[in-house]
């Protein structure tokens, strides 16, 4: 079965030795290597001030605290994402205000956002769903009009651009998730990238315990609410390791994700999903719309291709649920759409098998 998601790990012969390094080293906490890290991804961005993270998800909840959402605020997401986005939301005693999805996108829509702001909206996050980059002009005009600030749950789409600049780049928040089956993986890790550097540095204190390293233990003094959410020395090493060929890996999904749009043109029951102007998807998963779905995941499971929505509408989630809103555009979006592979392990062979079967029916 050709997968839909597949973790890379550099070939052992590079990977062991420096692994094996760090582990003996007597230093496999935070330290010198993260900070390396740190700056080779902020080179591979072109920008900002990158914290690193055990994981997507305490990116999230520290971008969340730093925009100063408290408890009985409203952020603005979406339904079409992976949990961690909303409940990152619940996890600062806030709540979850729906604003719909664009219906040739999937990813959220700027006319939904407007009409979902309230006096008690304080954040909006916007999720590049499937590595396909939201509509960054029309979301900064928002933001700047009602003076929200806008996270950016970019755990989809590393390397993804708009206007030539990769995510990371656009809004005060971006976050990144370094899990098993992302661009990047460092086993389990994160990363917040945050374009001003007082709250990067805020940042860094929320990361360990409300704990200021730049001062010794005994001088410190924690005046608020910490988390033991710091990257370690191992993990950072597997991410340096994996820096150094991040930009041929992403290279080859959107080589495939490039074929799709190409070939998957004008086929019968294939609907292709639009990108806004000026973007450029790092296609994470391959997403279109097709009639028939439950047929189209069969046929492409007997000739031995995984298809799947993956995940659910995070609207169905009583307890993430806190506004049931009416959302159109999603239900439409939802009802048709399906992943394909699309990653590093899709070769040429396999994406001319998915197109000849795809262009046979089902
Ligand atoms: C869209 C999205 N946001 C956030 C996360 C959270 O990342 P992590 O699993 O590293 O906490 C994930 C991955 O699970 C994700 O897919």
């Amino acid at each position: 079965m050709i997968p839909l998601i597949k973790t890379s790990i550099p070939p052992r012969e590079v990977l062991m030795p420096r692994l094996e390094q760090v582990l003996y080293s007597g230093y496999i906490a935070q330290g010198e290597v993260v900070e390396e890290f740190e700056r080779k991804f902020e080179e591979y961005i072109g920008g900002g001030n990158t914290l690193s993270l055990n994981s997507g998800t305490a990116a999230l909840h520290i971008a969340l605290i730093l925009a100063g959402v408290k408890e009985g605020d409203e952020v603005i997401s979406t339904a079409l994402t992976a949990e961690p986005t909303n409940v990152a939301i619940k996890m600062v005693g806030a709540k979850v205000r729906w604003a719909d999805v664009d219906s040739t996108t999937g990813n959220i829509s700027v006319v939904a956002i407007e009409k979902a702001i309230n006096s008690k909206t304080k954040a909006i996050i916007v999720v590049d769903y499937a590595g396909i980059p939201v509509d960054v002009k029309g979301i900064k005009s928002i933001s700047e009009k009602y003076n929200i600030p806008v996270i950016e749950d970019a755990a989809h789409a590393l390397g993804a651009k708009y206007k030539g600049q990769k995510t990371g780049n656009h809004f005060p928040f971006t976050v990144y998730s370094f899990q098993a089956i992302k661009h990047l993986t460092t086993i389990d890790g994160g990363a917040l990238q945050i374009a001003d550097k007082e709250l990067y540095e805020k940042g860094k204190v929320i990361r360990w315990f409300g704990l200021d390293k730049k001062l010794s233990r005994l001088d410190n003094d924690i005046t608020f609410q910490g988390y033991k959410y710091h990257m370690n020395n191992v993990n950072a090493t597997i991410g340096l390791i994996q820096l150094e060929n991040i930009e041929k890996l992403i290279q080859r999904y959107i080589e495939n994700g490039n074929y799709f749009d190409q070939h998957l043109k004008n086929v019968k029951g294939v609907e292709l999903i639009e990108y806004y102007q000026d973007t450029e998807p790092s296609y994470w998963l391959y997403t279109l719309k097709v009639e028939n779905r439950d047929g189209f995941v069969k046929m492409m499971a007997d000739n031995g291709i995984m298809a799947s929505e993956l995940h659910k509408r995070n609207d169905l989630h009583t307890y993430l649920n806190d506004y049931p809103t009416e959302l159109p555009n999603l239900d439409l979006f939802y009802s048709k759409m399906v992943h394909i592979p699309c990653g590093w392990w899709v070769t040429d062979e396999d994406r001319e098998k998915m197109m000849t079967l795809i262009k046979q029916g089902w």
